[in-house]
């Protein structure tokens, strides 16, 4: 038995792609400097590999726009807040759903409350989509942004997302996307979709570390700063510079976050062209980096789906068991949430992780409406379990014989 068996990948990725370790350590080691804040070799060796990061970045999300637009934050939290904060003033009206991530629901609550900006809450249907329809439906002239959660935490639901884009276009509103759990799963079109702002966490799909995530800002819409300080260029300007990305990356940056990204995006494109070749695909060699990302996400997210199939078809043999969203889910990425009839909550939590080595999470996962409307408030929420790319089919056992064995009794 393992003394781990991860199945919270929906929290953070891990264990990552062994190259992610290497490469923060050796890098750290060997060139730990203020990238971009002196003229030396070493400081310009390592902001030559945060720019490379964006360049990938800016092509694994078919951005075509200037890569300096990547724009570095905290996490996945931090980007919403700033992408949010940097579009809406007071009087403007923000159309969002009940599926957000508290990144969203508490940024725009407390601006709800304390800056006069005006909510519509678009509801999901049961099964935990949301209808393109009732955005449009919502839009006013006020209307300055639409901020919607790409897939949920909780129940895995993933949205129609190039129908609200078109949505969005069509009404000339900014559309911001939570990609915090589609990205690194599912290929997210930039370009096509005419997204204004994407905002992702490095430490999830995107297998890099905690503490480094970023936004994609499309030429379509301009951020203002709320976060002011040195940025190592244009320092005799006592304001904060315009050009992106030191407009919204004020401080230093983190490097080995950073260079845990890019070996990521190395390992996704190698793990591509593996997928590319096993398909037969002509001209692997002359494909894209983002190309050929496309086809790791694709592999990752099929084995993903697979395992997350898995583990509902065990679930469902249950009675007592309640799976969110139910059996109608058909776009999902591998996160599924369920309650059990007569055992609370944090029981099957406490079982599986004492009695079991499961690390799984008990609880309302940071989107409270979810559990409102889902009518879980009150049993303290749900199981959620997120398995990832690198779950085993030891883990798989484990879980398995786990769940038979709790809900048996
Ligand atoms: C849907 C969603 N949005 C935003 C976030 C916030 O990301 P971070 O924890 O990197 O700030 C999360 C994290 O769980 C999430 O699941």
């Amino acid at each position: 038995m393992k003394e781990n068996a991860y199945f919270d990948n929906a929290a953070t990725t891990w264990p990552k792609p062994e190259p992610v370790y290497e490469f923060m350590d050796s890098f750290f080691r060997s060139h730990g400097v203020n990238p971009g804040r002196s003229g030396s070799l070493l400081a310009v060796e390592a902001e030559q590999m945060i720019t490379k990061t964006r360049s990938m970045l800016a092509q694994f999300f078919n951005f075509s726009g200037p890569s300096n637009r990547v724009v570095f934050t905290l996490n996945g939290t931090d980007a919403l807040n700033q992408a949010i904060a940097g579009l809406v003033r007071p009087g403007d009206h923000v159309i969002t759903t009940r599926l957000e991530h508290n990144a969203v629901l508490r940024t725009m609550n407390h601006m709800e409350r304390d800056l006069g900006i005006s909510v519509s809450r678009v509801s999901p249907n049961d099964a935990g989509y949301i209808n393109p329809e009732e955005i449009a439906a919502n839009i006013s002239d006020d209307t300055r942004a639409i901020v919607v959660n790409h897939a949920s935490n909780v129940i895995g639901t993933v949205q129609p997302l190039r129908e609200i884009a078109d949505i969005a276009r069509a009404a000339g509103i900014p559309l911001i996307v939570d990609a915090a759990q589609t990205a690194g799963v599912l290929p997210i079109d930039m370009d096509a979709l005419g997204i204004s702002v994407l905002t992702f966490p490095g430490h999830k799909g995107l297998f890099g570390p905690m503490g480094v995530g970023g936004m994609i800002v499309s030429e379509s819409v301009d951020l203002t700063p709320h976060r002011f300080g040195g940025t190592g260029v244009d320092s005799i300007s006592t304001y904060q510079p315009d050009a992106y990305p030191y407009r919204l990356e004020a401080g230093t940056v983190s490097l080995p976050g950073i260079a845990g990204l890019h070996a990521a995006q190395l390992w996704f494109r190698e793990l591509g062209i593996r997928c590319a070749t096993l398909l037969n695909v002509d001209g692997v060699d002359s494909l894209s980096h983002g190309a050929l990302c496309r086809y790791a996400m694709m592999h990752i997210h099929e084995i993903e789906v697979s395992h997350i199939e898995r583990i509902e078809s065990v679930l469902n043999r249950y009675d007592a068991v309640t799976v969110l969203g139910g059996a109608t889910r058909k776009a999902r990425v591998a996160t599924l949430s369920f309650t059990v009839e007569g055992i609370a909550t944090a029981q099957v939590a406490d079982q599986l992780d004492a009695d079991h080595q499961i690390c799984a999470r008990a609880g309302l996962q940071c989107a409270p409406l979810v559990h409102v409307d889902a009518g879980t408030v009150e049993g303290g929420g749900t199981i959620r379990l997120s398995p990832g790319f690198f779950t085993d089919e030891e883990d798989m056992q484990q879980l398995i014989e786990a769940l038979e064995d709790i809900l048996a009794t």
